[in-house]
């Protein structure tokens, strides 16, 4: 079965593409490299003994997509494809919402031309903003984004959801990730940022490698354990394997559904650093700095209708996320860019 990845280059893409290779599926990748690199492919054969197809394309383009569907039959599309930077975003905010949105709605319509009725979104738990309560549930409330990005997602969720209501035929799956991280175990495949990271784990790892300094931790006045920010930080690995249950119910159930992909457990800044610092055996060195604006206490998953309905719960550990997110950046200092 034929499953296009839009944005299938990139972090959460590629590490898809190897759990639906080892569960008998196709993935047909399409990405314009905006943000990640060919060389992945290469990477994906190495570990999965399969070359996905790849067309270098953007999804804003209907004629460009158009060509995807027609030389494929595809069942699913599992769409990753966007911009994600969040201050970018702020800066920015006319690319995002083109970008994030043309793409999604170029796609319906590609997918209404070829008859292609599954399709699986990349949302985010930023659709919730600063929660009332821990853990969130999909029923917590949405829609108190704080930056362009978070509202593509909540936007884009409205745009699949009222798609699916005027067409019968058509399934749509909004996964809402908690924060990925990690990497395969094989060190071939992980997170590559352009420039300086703005997420914890690369930061870190690239303190780890000497690539920078020191970390800031920012604020560690927060009413958490620590004071620092708390996080439900999820296997890259874990997450991938969250698509492929996603696939299977997309294309056996009609309607919208929405589920919370995280572990149900939330780690603050410094469980990351000491997770990092003991199981790696290098050293972290960090300062506490003013809280980051925008940013909220604590943020974590119940992850538990994923598991009743999907069938999928986390496995990897923390250890594991630190681990092997070290494997990837000590092979590959600078990501795929040498
Ligand atoms: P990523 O940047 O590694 O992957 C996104 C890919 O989309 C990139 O390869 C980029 O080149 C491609 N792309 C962007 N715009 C495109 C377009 N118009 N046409 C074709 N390709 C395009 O990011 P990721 O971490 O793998 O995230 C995948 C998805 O998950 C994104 O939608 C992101 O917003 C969402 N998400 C990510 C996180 C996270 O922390 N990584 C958390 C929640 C949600
Ligand atoms: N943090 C630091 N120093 C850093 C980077 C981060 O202390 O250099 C702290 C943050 O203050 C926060 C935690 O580490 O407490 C995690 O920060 P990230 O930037 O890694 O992740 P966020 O939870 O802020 O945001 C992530 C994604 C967003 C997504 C959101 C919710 O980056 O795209 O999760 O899913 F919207």
């Amino acid at each position: 079965m034929k499953i296009l990845l839009t944005g299938g280059a990139g972090y959460i893409g590629s590490h898809t593409a190897i759990e639906l290779i080892a569960k008998g599926y196709e993935p047909i990748i399409c990405d314009n490299l905006v943000n990640s690199s060919e060389k992945v492919l290469e990477r994906l054969e190495q570990i999965s003994g399969v070359k996905p197809v790849f067309y270098k394309a953007d999804c804003c383009d209907f004629d460009g997509m158009d060509r995807i569907f027609s030389e494929n039959k595809i069942e699913a599309v599992i769409h990753f494809a966007g911009l994600k930077a969040v201050g970018e975003s702020v800066s920015k905010p006319i690319e995002y919402y083109d970008n994030n949105l043309t793409s999604t709605l170029t796609l319906l319509k590609v997918m209404r031309k070829h008859g292609v009725h599954n399709i699986i979104f990349s949302s985010s738990a930023t659709v919730y903003g600063a929660p009332d309560t821990v853990p969130i549930t999909e029923n917590s409330a949405i829609g108190r984004c704080t930056n362009p990005y978070g509202w593509t997602k909540y936007m884009n969720e409205v745009i699949l959801t009222d798609a699916s209501k005027a067409d019968k035929e058509l399934s749509v799956v909004l996964l809402r990730y908690f924060n990925p991280v990690g990497a395969h175990k094989s060190g071939l495949i992980g997170e590559s940022p352009s420039g300086i990271p703005n997420n914890l784990m690369p930061y870190i790892s690239q303190v780890a490698v000497g690539k920078l300094k020191q970390l800031s931790v920012y604020g560690n006045d927060y009413p958490t354990h620590d004071g620092t920010g708390v996080r439900d930080y999820i296997h890259v690995v874990d997450l991938a394997k969250g698509h492929v249950c996603a696939v299977d119910y997309v294309t056996k159930n009609k309607g919208t559904e929405v589920f919370n992909l995280g572990t149900g457990t939330g780690y603050s800044v410094l469980d990351m650093v000491k997770a990092f610092e003991n199981v790696n055996k290098v050293r972290i060195p960090y300062k506490i700095t003013e809280r980051r604006p925008g940013d909220i206490a604590q943020c974590y998953a119940d992850p538990s209708k994923a598991e009743k309905k999907l069938g999928w719960k986390a496995e990897y550990t923390l250890e594991d996320m630190v681990g092997d997110s070290w494997r990837w950046q000590k092979n590959n200092p600078n990501g795929y860019g040498e």
